[in-house]
């Protein structure tokens, strides 16, 4: 349905963004069913010599055979000769597949990173599943937080998830071009406008402190496009003049230096993801960018697999290259939207990516000291962690994989004791029409009570008939909760 309405000429884009927001809004109201293990890939290049690190990354927790992990290796024959192993343990359940270094001996992976999704999305026939979670053969994915951080995206839409996003070389800068999910309902748009910072800068002692204002919310994407992110960050920083001159704004330095591909598709320069942080890919995104369309992205010859010598496709990384894949393709970047924060770095105790919860030494104390709300619910949807390449890497991988499970039943535990399990950041994104959301800024966490059915929140005389309702109507049982946001 998208496709069609999207292709529909002669409807402005404005137009048909707000249209797709309106049906799919109206559907987001209700939970769609957890995600089971058969619903997500691990994708992953890698080569012979980092084998065992990709193992370890990608074996270490996995919690059923059900979850396939696809890998892309450097030759045919390492391939075939991992075939046959799996073929004797099935219960691997494990793809190896192979793609050639190219020329460049500085990045020779690269190209093969970045074709990773488009080999495993053929070779697992085009779908079957739901989420591709693409990263580098030193990104562990923490499986549980993943499920629940995706439950109520609808994965037929084309996302590309990830908050950390390269823009203006800097990584997790808040004007960047991007989108919030589309299952985010405007009060939460609203509310995230109002929360205080969890994660000020520390000042020195007797310093006077810092005054944040209001920091810029990304529209939610329905779906993200290229026009809607680069519109949003146009807005934000007074650039919309841009969007009436003929030649995009360069932001990059890799941009000045290499230029746009012809046919791109914006007024601005684009972010691109960080390889090594993980991303989360959609089926539906991997629909809307074919194998033939992925070969264009990274060679000029599509037959031989060359590219001019010092182009874009011959030098970028994998990471860049894939981000404007998408990107030239109709598929911008979405961030989970948990760590919008009012300081110019993205707040951290919010964040899904290089989350600072996602390392050993933050789990070992979660395990040994209370923490706040915000810690907990970090450990609650942190998406991957960056082990990367040295010494010590495999060791920390299998360490974070006994430790995870462990503090993630802790926190769960611990939410639930303080009666906020379900009152989450991303309980708050999908409230129902009708209801409305508090920021409870003494206990620095949202508060949901449902609506007397059907009026719009936010309007100060429904706050009064709230009251008046009386204190009953506010919920602080997840049961309550879960069924009126329509059952988990
Ligand atoms: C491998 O994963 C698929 C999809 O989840 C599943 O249908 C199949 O049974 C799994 N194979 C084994 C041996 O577990
Ligand atoms: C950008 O600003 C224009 C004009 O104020 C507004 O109509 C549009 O919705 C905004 N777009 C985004 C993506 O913020």
């Amino acid at each position: 349905m998208i496709q069609e309405l999207a292709a529909r000429a002669g409807l402005s884009l404005a137009l048909t963004v707000l249209l797709l927001c309106s049906i799919l809004r109206d559907a987001a109201g209700s939970r769609r069913p957890a995600l089971r293990d058969e619903d997500l890939v691990l994708v992953r290049a890698t080569c012979e010599k980092r084998l065992d690190l990709a193992h370890a990354t990608a074996r270490a927790g996995r919690p059923s055979s059900a979850l396939r992990v696809v890998y892309v290796v450097d030759t045919p024959a390492l391939a075939a000769r991992l075939n046959g192993h799996v073929a004797r343990e099935p219960r691997l359940n494990e793809t190896y597949l192979s793609w050639p270094d190219r020329p460049d001996p500085r990045k020779p992976g690269d190209s093969r990173v970045a074709m990773a999704p488009w080999l495993s999305h053929k070779a697992l026939g085009g779908g079957g599943y739901k989420w591709l979670l693409y990263g580098d053969d030193d990104t562990y994915f923490f499986l549980d937080s993943v499920r629940e951080l995706l439950r109520d995206y609808d994965p037929d839409l084309p996302y590309v998830v990830t908050d950390v996003l390269w823009h203006k070389r800097k990584r997790y800068l808040s004007e960047a071009p991007r989108c919030l999910p589309c299952h985010v309902e405007p009060a939460y748009v609203e509310k995230a406008k109002m929360r205080p910072d969890k994660d000020p800068p520390k000042r020195p002692a007797g310093a006077p402190s810092l005054q944040f204002h209001q920091p810029p919310i990304p529209p939610p994407g329905c779906p993200c496009t290229p026009e809607l992110a680069c519109e949003f960050t146009l807005n934000v920083t007074g650039g919309r003049q841009a969007l009436t001159k003929p030649i995009p704004r360069k932001w990059s330095p890799e941009t000045k230096y290499w230029g746009f591909p012809e046919g791109y598709p914006s007024k601005c320069d684009y972010p691109h993801f960080h390889g090594g942080s993980g991303v989360l890919v959609s089926v539906g995104a991997m629909r809307k960018v074919s194998y033939e369309a992925a070969l264009e992205c990274y060679y000029d010859d599509t037959d031989k697999l060359t590219a001019k010598p010092g182009s874009l496709k011959a030098d970028a990384h994998g990471d860049r290259m894939t981000s404007l894949c998408f990107w030239m393709n109709g598929v911008a970047l979405t961030d989970p939207g948990l760590g919008l924060s009012q300081h110019e770095h993205m707040n951290q105790a919010g964040h899904v990516f290089d989350s600072r919860a996602g390392s050993i030494g933050a789990l070992e104390r979660a395990l040994k000291e209370p923490l706040s709300e915000a810690w907990l619910w970090s450990i609650m949807f942190m998406g991957a962690v960056h082990v990367g390449h040295h010494a010590k890497s495999i060791d920390m991988t299998w360490q974070l994989a006994q430790l995870y499970p462990k503090a993630r039943a802790y926190a769960q535990e611990e939410l639930k004791r303080k009666g906020v399990l379900r009152l989450g950041e991303l309980d708050a994104q999908v409230l129902r029409r009708g209801g409305k959301w508090t920021w409870d800024a003494d206990g620095g966490r949202w508060d949901w009570a449902p609506g007397p059915g059907g009026k719009e929140d936010g309007e100060e005389e429904e706050e009064e008939e709230h009251g008046a309702a009386g204190k009953a109507a506010a919920l602080a049982t997840w049961n309550d909760v879960d069924a009126a946001l329509g059952g988990a």
